[in-house]
C-alpha cells in the first residue's frame, strides 16, 4: 500500500510517501525554525500562514522525490492533533481535499502515536509490548505500548515538557532558539557534575515528571551568580549540569516503567530523543538492566510525516480509513488510558 502522510501540527511542514510497512520513499520536512527564531519561539499565527504557503510545494516535492504520482497513492494519513489548532487545520484541510478529489481513504493520526510509530520505521522487527518515552517540545509522556494502536499512559509532565525546558533554559543562557540542539552541543565541553540541579519527582512519586522547577533553579543560579557574563567554561558546565538533571530523570523513570510493565524493550522518541547525552546515558543504563533501547534516527525523532503515515498503516490496511468531511483538528487529545501507578 502506498500512503501519503501529512504533518503540520507545529512548525514543520512535512509530507512523506510510505510504501508498505517500512519503505520511506520520501520524507520532506520544511522547517520554519528560521522564521520563528527572531521571536525566540513558535508564533502560532505565523506558523499556520507558513504551512499554507508551503504545504502544496512540500507535497509535490515528496511525490517527486518518491518518483510517484497522486494516481498511485492508496491512502492518506494526516496529523489530527494534538498541536497548534491553526497549524493542524492546514494539513487537515489539504488532506481532506486530496481524499475527496481522489476518492481515497483518510485517517486522522494522533501526533504522539506518530512519534512512537517512528520506532517501527527504524526497526521493522519491533513488536509491542514495549515502553515508550515520548519527549518533545510540547510533550513528555511514558506509555506502555501494548499493541500498535493500544496505549496506556503511565506518566506525563505536570508542567513543562522536557524540550520546553531545553528551549527556555537556552533562552536564559542567551544561546538562541531552538534550545535543545544548542545545549546538546555546548554541554559536550562541560562537566555534568559541576552543579547539582534538582531531580524533581525522582523519588517515590509515580511516573509523572516536572521540569519547571529546574528552569527556576537555573534562573536563580544566574541571578545569584557574581561572575556574569559567564565564561565559556562556566556556561558549558551549567548547560551540562542542567542537561544531566533532565536526562537522569527521563532515563530513571523510563527504566522504572519497563520494570513495572515487565518489558524487555524501551523506545525513546520525539525531538529530545536526538539528545546525545540522553542516548548515551540511556544505552548504558539499559545495558546494566539487560534491556534493549531503541532510538529512531534523528530525522525520524523530530516532527516528520513518515511517522504519521506509518501510524495510519493498520487502519488503512483494515479498510477503516473514511473520508469524513466533518473531521476536525483536536488541539488537545489524550492518547491511551491513564494507568495510575505509585511505587
Ligand atoms: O518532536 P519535535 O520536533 O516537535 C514537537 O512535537 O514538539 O521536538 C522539538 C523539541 C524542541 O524543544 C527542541 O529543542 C528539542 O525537541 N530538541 C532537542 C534536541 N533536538 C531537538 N532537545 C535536546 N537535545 C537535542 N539534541
Ligand atoms: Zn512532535
Amino acid at each position: 500500500m502506498l500512503i501519503l502522510g501529512i504533518e503540520t501540527s507545529c512548525d514543520e511542514t512535512s509530507c512523506a510517501l510510505l510504501w508498505g510497512d517500512r519503505d520511506v520513499l520520501s520524507n520532506v520536512v520544511s522547517s520554519q525554525v528560521e522564521v520563528h527564531r527572531p521571536f525566540g519561539g513558535v508564533v502560532p499565527e505565523i506558523a499556520s500562514r507558513k504551512h499554507m504557503e508551503w504545504i502544496l510545494p512540500v507535497i509535490r516535492e515528496a511525490l517527486g522525490k518518491a518518483g510517484r504520482s497522486m494516481d498511485q497513492v492508496e491512502g492518506i494519513a494526516v496529523t489530527q492533533g494534538p498541536g497548534l489548532v491553526g497549524s493542524l487545520l492546514i494539513g487537515l484541510g489539504v488532506a481532506k481535499a486530496l481524499a475527496f478529489a481522489r476518492k481515497l481513504p483518510l485517517v486522522g493520526v494522533h501526533h504522539l502515536a506518530g512519534h512512537i510509530a517512528a520506532a517501527y520505521l527504524e526497526d521493522p522487527g519491533l513488536r509491542p509490548p514495549f515502553v515508550a518515552l515520548v519527549v518533545s517540545g510540547g510533550h513528555t509522556a511514558l506509555y506502555h505500548v501494548k499493541g500498535e494502536e493500544s496505549f496506556s499512559l503511565l506518566g506525563q509532565t505536570r508542567d513543562d515538557a522536557a524540550g520546553e525546558a531545553f528551549d527556555k533554559v537556552a533562552k536564559l543562557l542567551g544561546l538562541g532558539y531552538p534550545g535543545g540542539p544548542v545545549i546538546d552541543k555546548v554541554a559536550r565541553e562541560g562537566d555534568p557534575k559541576a552543579l547539582r540541579f534538582p531531580r524533581a519527582m525522582s523519588k517515590g512519586q509515580g511516573l509523572d515528571f516536572s521540569f519547571s522547577g529546574l528552569k527556576t533553579a537555573v534562573l536563580t543560579y544566574l541571578r545569584d551568580s557574581t561572575f556574569l557574563p559567564l565564561s565559556k567554561g562556566a556556561l558549558a558546565d551549567l548547560a551540562a549540569s542542567f542537561q544531566e538533571a533532565v536526562v537522569e530523570v527521563l532515563v530513571d523513570k523510563t527504566l522504572r516503567a519497563a520494570r513495572k510493565c515487565k518489558v524487555g524493550r524501551v523506545v525513546a522518541a520525539g525531538g529530545v530523543a536526538c539528545n546525545t547525552r540522553l542516548r548515551e546515558h540511556f544505552s548504558a543504563k539499559a545495558r546494566e538492566e539487560g534491556l534493549e533501547v531503541l532510538f529512531p534516527r534523528p530525522s525520524l525523532c523530530t516532527d516528520n510525516a513518515a511517522m504519521v503515515a506509518r501510524a495510519a498503516l493498520g487502519p488503512l490496511e483494515r479498510g477503516e480509513g473514511v473520508l469524513d468531511l466533518s473531521m476536525n483538528a483536536r488541539s488537545r487529545w489524550p492518547l491511551g488510558v491513564r494507568e495510575n501507578w505509585l511505587p
